[in-house]
């Protein structure tokens, strides 16, 4: 396995692209299971849940090539096996998002169960409820979930809570549906609006992504397009709080300054200067940093998936800062390695207390879930001496070539074997 090696003190300094959202790339992927003509996603990032995805669609007969810069064709004309397997789906929960294109498309799925992760237990009881609206029968058993039904129809769902996957299950589902499927209390996360976008490209009918009420007109089928994928906000988000908890001045170029906003505006909070130009954000440190209180939410509110790193910011920013995560009910991993790094973190219920302290020494650490991942590398780049991280396969899931795109920015950074 590989591990990183940090040392730490660097203020970075330097511009960094932006690469397409893997939390887009992973249901578009799916999403492309509705029709039987071959479709193009362009600016697609190397990661390994990507890979991963592939594999689950290529099981399933779709075919995948990479086209050599950064687009994959994908043709799912050979679709034959209704079957996402244990093996698979165990490595990566959004597999699940096969389940509602497979009903769509084949008239039934039959996906593993994905087993809880290093941040909770992440049922999919919303994304069956509203796949029984549509007219699906579920069956659970022995760790799978079929769901069948011929003919899915038009319905009026409302979520119990907006969450993600179960908006793009729902959407993608309803899009071959007969009639009309209104989705109320949605999700309304970017990625979720870049589904729709191509989803509308392949010819179907989607009104009010973005806002908590999206309706879809089912078609009879779904043609061929090519799509660029929207830039990924919590890459950027990320390389932001790189710039801010070194002190230096860092530049994310070809981001959709609209979806960094709740984070932007976290930042200049905390005392950051940040600087707009077009599709470029820079973050840099006029002066003392502040402490913050945060509370994790629903797009448009601050993002789950930037609460550790802003955790690691917080953890060398003068004063008592307080984190609440109320989107998932075990993501603070990265509190007890920050700790062991010299932070001073407690934990009550599901708010992190957080006391700046002058700074962070370099320590063993390893990488549990992809963000918590950041947040120790972002650690790593501010601690004194050097910082070991083993397990980054958990990075290497969400982030291109992070190490490398860090030493572009200065940073002291490599990956060893270990
Ligand atoms: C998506 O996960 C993202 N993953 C996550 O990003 C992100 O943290 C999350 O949305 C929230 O923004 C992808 O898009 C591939 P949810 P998802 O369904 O769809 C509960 C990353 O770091 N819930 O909105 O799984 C669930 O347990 C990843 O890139 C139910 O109870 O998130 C969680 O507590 C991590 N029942 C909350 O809702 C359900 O049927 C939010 O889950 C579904 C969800």
């Amino acid at each position: 396995m590989d591990a990183f090696i940090i040392r730490g003190s660097r203020a970075l300094k330097g511009k960094v692209k932006v690469r397409g959202a893997k939390n887009a790339v992973l249901p578009i992927m799916a999403a492309a299971l509705l029709t039987d003509e071959r479709c193009t996603i362009e600016n697609i990032p190397t990661l390994r849940d990507i890979v991963t995805m592939g594999k689950v669609l290529k099981h399933l007969g779709m075919a995948i090539e990479d086209n050599g810069n950064g687009a994959l064709v994908v043709d799912s004309s050979g679709l034959a096996n209704h079957i996402a397997p244990y093996e698979l789906v165990r490595t990566m929960r959004a597999s699940v998002l096969v389940m509602g294109p497979l009903l769509a498309r084949l008239g039934k799925a039959k996906v593993a169960l994905p087993g809880g992760c290093a941040i909770g237990l992440r049922p999919i009881d919303i994304h069956l409820k509203g796949l029984e609206a549509l007219g699906a029968k579920i069956k659970i058993g022995r760790g799978y979930v079929e769901v069948s039904g011929k003919k899915l129809h038009g319905a009026e769902i409302r979520l119990s809570y907006p969450s993600v996957g179960a908006t793009e299950n729902l959407i993608m589902a309803a899009a071959l549906a007969g009639g009309k499927t209104v989705i109320d209390n949605a999700a309304r996360e970017p990625e979720i609006q870049d589904l729709a976008k191509f989803l509308r490209s392949l010819g179907a009918k989607i009104e009010g992504e973005g806002t908590s009420r999206i309706s879809i007109e089912g078609v009879q089928r779904l043609g061929s397009a090519t799509h660029c994928v929207t830039p990924d906000r919590i890459e950027a988000g990320t390389y932001l709080a790189a710039g801010a908890i070194t002190g230096g001045r860092v530049t994310v170029e070809g981001v959709v300054e609209e979806h960094l906003k709740p984070v932007s505006l976290k930042l200049a909070e905390a005392g950051v200067n940040i600087e707009v130009d077009g599709s470029s954000i820079t973050a840099s440190i006029p002066g003392r940093m502040r402490p913050l209180n945060i509370r994790t939410m629903p797009y448009p509110g601050f993002p789950t998936d930037m609460q550790a790193q802003f955790m690691a910011l917080m953890t060398v920013t003068p004063g008592i800062s307080s984190i609440t995560e109320t989107v998932f009910e075990n993501r603070f991993m990265q509190v007890a390695e920050l700790n062991r790094m010299g932070a001073d973190i407690r934990i009550e219920h599901n708010t992190a207390i957080i006391n700046g302290v002058n700074n962070l020494s370099g320590a063993e650490v390893m990488a549990s879930d992809l963000r918590a991942s950041a947040a120790l590398v972002l650690a790593g780049l501010v601690a004194r001496g050097e910082t070991h991280i083993s397990r980054i396969y958990h990075i290497d899931r969400g982030y291109e070539q992070i190490e490398c795109k860090l030493r572009d920015l200065g940073a002291d950074i490599e990956r060893v074997k270990e």
